[in-house]
């Protein structure tokens, strides 16, 4: 095509991409200032696989205590999670005491974590991980224990002290606005003056969004992380209400997130029951697509290797994980239920998902312009494109006016990523 016939088709693309311009432009809010989660956070979180067993008679391997954290560690060292970027090691609810101690403060359970908090901190700092633990902002944890209300400073050092690394704050029996909003800043301000780098996870907004709108602008000033939505469950329709709610708030959400602080869709189900091989590989896309904090809840003792692999796949990761942390969105979604996303990463490179969301059928084709990628710019003259799910291959070098032919298993997704070529070596193929 001529040049002027290629400038031509560029300004008709205008007014479609207005608003993914507009999208793209905001300016990333200013983060809470401790240096943390730069990039999204990567880790393990024992809630959606591990519940709240309290009772380890009945089910030792399964039950909330250190032995299922030491176990969790070594493994997290010894079958490559660690390196591959999974470094938080984090409890959730269920790890307390009933009751607080004489002193006031929070303590473990004694008879599941008899080494006490600071011992199994050392351990996961032995193995080169880090520990996250979990907490309430209300009166009671989700659970029933003992909340952090009124308890804010004293918690904060607390946790210091046995030197977590990462809070994950709840927000049950929280039922005012001023509670909750006042409760997530003064547990922030109290985490920065214990002076121990301690990464901070939220549920300002999923609490706060029944009561009224919340302000991101202000939640990414105190928390690293914030959940918005439901808590996930190990089926598709909950992977699947995830995106739907994610990608329909998506102007309100993308322009938030960036080093410092993300949205987080919770964790990642992958390795489980109720998620099939192209579920899986769709959570997996799509966390990396949205710039997610990726914690896995899973048990790494009994692991298919398929999910280990995809879990473990660096190149997912390096999208997840790209330092220009733009978050990324939902281009289209076409009346055959696809839908195309994008996601902008540095150097002019574009992750792109293809998902398939019909749920009958054998896989699908659809066929795609790459002019509409990136505001017509990612392959603007000439990209080379890398599958990378469900399998890593090459697809060559192409044009910015030709189009892309993919096929998509039902609920599955393809992810490909975009590299630009530069015009003088792109001649050859325009
Ligand atoms: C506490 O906040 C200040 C800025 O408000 C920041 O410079 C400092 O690094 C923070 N400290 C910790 C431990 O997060
Ligand atoms: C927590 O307990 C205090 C003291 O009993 C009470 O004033 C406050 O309203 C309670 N908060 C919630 C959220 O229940
Ligand atoms: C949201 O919070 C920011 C930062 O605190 C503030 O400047 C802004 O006015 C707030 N927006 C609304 C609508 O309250
Ligand atoms: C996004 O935020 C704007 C401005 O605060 C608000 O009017 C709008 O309802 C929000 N949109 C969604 C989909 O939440």
């Amino acid at each position: 095509m001529a040049a002027g016939g290629a400038r031509r088709a560029r300004r008709l693309l205008v007014p479609a991409l207005a608003l993914l311009l507009l999208l793209q432009s905001a300016r990333p809010a200013k983060a809470l200032e401790n240096g943390l989660a730069l990039t999204p956070p990567m880790g393990w979180l024992h809630w959606e696989r591990f519940l709240c067993q309290t009772d380890c008679s009945q089910d030792p391997r399964r039950c909330i205590s250190e032995k299922l954290f030491m176990q969790m560690a070594d493994l997290m060292v010894s079958e490559g999670w660690r390196d591959v970027g999974y470094q938080y090691l984090c409890i959730d609810d269920c790890w307390m005491a009933p009751t607080r101690d004489m002193q006031g403060r929070l303590q473990p359970d004694p008879k599941r974590f008899p080494s006490g908090m600071a011992k199994l901190a050392d351990y996961v700092h032995s193995k080169g991980l880090k520990l996250g633990i979990y907490a309430d902002v209300g009166n009671k944890t989700c659970a029933g224990f003992p909340g952090s209300y009124g308890y804010y400073e004293l918690d904060a050092e607390t946790f210091a002290s046995w030197g977590v690394d990462l809070l994950k704050f709840d927000g049950c029996h929280s039922d005012t606005v001023d509670l909750l909003v006042g409760g997530y800043k003064t547990m922030s301000r109290a985490l920065n003056k214990t002076g121990r780098s301690i990464v901070y996870s939220c549920e300002w907004p999923l609490y706060q969004k029944s009561l009224q709108k919340p302000n991101y602008t202000e939640i990414k000033q105190y928390c690293n992380y914030w959940r918005n939505f439901d808590d996930i469950y190990d089926a598709w329709s909950s992977v699947r209400n995830t995106l739907d709610w994610t990608s329909l708030h998506q102007d309100n959400l993308t322009s938030i997130a960036g080093p410092g602080g993300w949205n987080d869709p919770d964790m990642l189900v992958i390795g489980n029951f109720g998620l099939s091989w192209d579920q899986q590989i769709t959570q997996m896309a799509l966390w990396a697509m949205m710039a997610a904090p990726l914690l896995m809840s899973n048990d790494l003792r009994h692991i298919s290797p398929a999910s280990k692999a995809l879990l473990q796949n660096k190149e997912v990761i390096a999208i997840n994980q790209d330092p220009l942390g733009k978050q990324g969105y939902r281009i289209t979604k076409d009346h055959n239920g696809f839908e195309l996303w994008e996601r902008p990463l540095s150097g002019g490179a574009y992750a792109i998902a293809i998902v398939n969301r019909q749920e009958i059928g054998g896989p699908q084709a659809y066929r795609f312009f790459l002019a509409f990628l990136g505001n017509g710019l990612a392959c603007n003259p000439a990209c080379s494109i890398q599958q990378i799910l469900p399998t890593s291959r090459n697809l060559g070098l192409h044009n910015w006016i030709s189009f892309l032919k993919v096929f998509v298993n039902p609920t599955g997704t393809i992810l490909l990523k975009t590299v630009l070529i530069e015009e003088k070596h792109s001649l050859g193929i325009l």
